[in-house]
């Protein structure tokens, strides 16, 4: 069918035509945040899940709803190794800017902005990836002792303030939370507790790998009394089924019964590759409806461009005897596997491959559902291995 009038949306970040199976999640999401809003209390969110499940979308579609209802936004998204200050501090000053410019504001957040300047030029020392230049004189005395712990609990306290004097509020929105590092981690919960603590309107929604709720108990064992953890997966298959044929219906298409069977069997419900499967099977198809036979051609030509995309560039970034390691877990099948097995099938002592499991963990490609497990943080990552290492 024609391809221009293709509504499925692959890659990571597109928003999809339908955001299929979130509506409980978006709901208890906005509750949360107006109930923040108003100084009563709330936990806000932390989402995490596998590459490819749809976090950031959900968390996109968390912040665009809140905007509507006049809360003011901070979106950042973590890069791998860069310090917290340094992305949080040119996107804190935007936000606060853009506040200060609305009617009344100029006041209440002046104070806000001398102490970001303050909180930046104290901190600059200590993370020399810090590159801003704030165009305002820092106020002495207010988050900018050179300690993050204590200036960003006092920086959130002073926009906190602010902000509840202007009846609004400031969302923290943070993608791939798990880049930062622990000690910045525990420092950004500290801030967050203690302005939940005043009850100033000032939190975080953030989204990252599984991995990243195990790092916020080590971070600060009190962060699962200020969040709600949800751990985002597959669509069931209802869900799975509208993330087709919704999109499909506002052009006018459709599916047949055995042609969504095939791609929810194929794709096992992950967003991502439901997204890749609609896009291919919609292009193969002649006409609607969406056939069977559409469908399986598209499982041909999806994989093919997922071996040489979206997997390939994953495993390039893989030194040999990480990909041993992974051959040998995708070799067990699926799911989590013991490291005992894995170092069994490499012939190797667990203590011996330890540190390959743990750079593969770094390297956001495995992670630990629990002690001692590993699994794949890129779903059907182990029938890839397979066709690329098993010849
Ligand atoms: N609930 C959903 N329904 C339909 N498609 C979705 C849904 N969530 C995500 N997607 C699609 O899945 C892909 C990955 O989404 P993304 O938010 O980038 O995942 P993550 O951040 O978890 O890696 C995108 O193509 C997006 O359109
Ligand atoms: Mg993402």
């Amino acid at each position: 069918m024609d391809p221009r009038r293709n509504p499925y949306s692959p890659g990571a970040g597109s928003q999809p035509l339908e955001l299929a199976g979130r509506a409980e999640l978006i709901e208890r999401a906005a509750v949360a945040l107006d109930r923040i809003r108003a100084g009563r209390a709330a936990r806000s969110f932390i989402l995490y899940g596998l590459r490819g499940v749809g976090k950031t979308v959900l968390l996109n579609r968390i912040r665009l709803d809140a905007e509507a209802r006049g809360l003011a936004s901070v979106a950042v998204e973590a890069p791998e190794g860069r310090s917290l200050p340094a992305v949080l501090i040119p996107n804190l000053r935007a936000a606060l800017v853009r506040l200060s410019a609305l009617q009344h504001g100029r006041s209440a957040f002046a104070g806000a902005l001398k102490a970001l300047a303050g909180f930046a030029r104290a901190l600059k020392v200590k993370f020399n990836d810090i590159e801003v230049s704030m165009d305002i004189a820092p106020s002495v005395g207010v988050a900018d002792s050179g300690d993050l712990d204590f200036d960003l609990a006092a920086l959130f306290k002073t926009i906190g303030e602010a902000a509840k004097k202007r009846e609004l509020a400031l969302v923290l929105y943070l993608d791939e939370l798990q880049y930062v590092a622990e000690p910045q981690l525990a420092a950004l919960i500290t801030a967050l507790h203690s302005v939940a603590q005043d009850q100033l309107p000032v939190t975080m929604v953030a989204a990252g790998l599984p991995q990243l709720a195990g790092q916020m108990g080590r971070a600060k064992s009190y962060a699962e009394r200020l969040f709600e953890f949800h751990e985002l997966g597959p669509l069931d298959d209802s869900a799975a089924r509208d993330a087709l044929i919704v999109p499909a219906r506002q052009e006018d298409a459709a599916f047949e019964d055995a042609a969504l069977v095939e791609i929810l069997a194929q794709t096992q419900g992950y967003p991502y590759f439901l997204q890749e499967w609609g896009k291919h099977a919609w292009d193969l198809a002649p006409q609607s409806p969406i056939r069977e036979k559409d469908a399986k051609l598209a499982t041909i030509t999806a994989l093919a461009e997922l071996d040489a995309s979206f997997f390939r560039v994953r495993f390039d970034r893989l030194t040999p005897t990480e990909k041993q390691y992974l051959y040998a877990m995708a070799q067990l099948g699926p799911g989590a596997h013991r490291s005992g097995d894995i170092a069994e099938k490499l012939g190797k002592k667990v203590s011996t491959v330890a540190p390959i499991r743990a750079t593969l963990i770094a390297k956001g490609m495995a992670y630990s559902p629990a002690h001692g497990d590993t699994a794949f943080t890129v779903p059907l990552f182990d029938g890839f291995m397979k066709r690329i290492m098993g010849g």
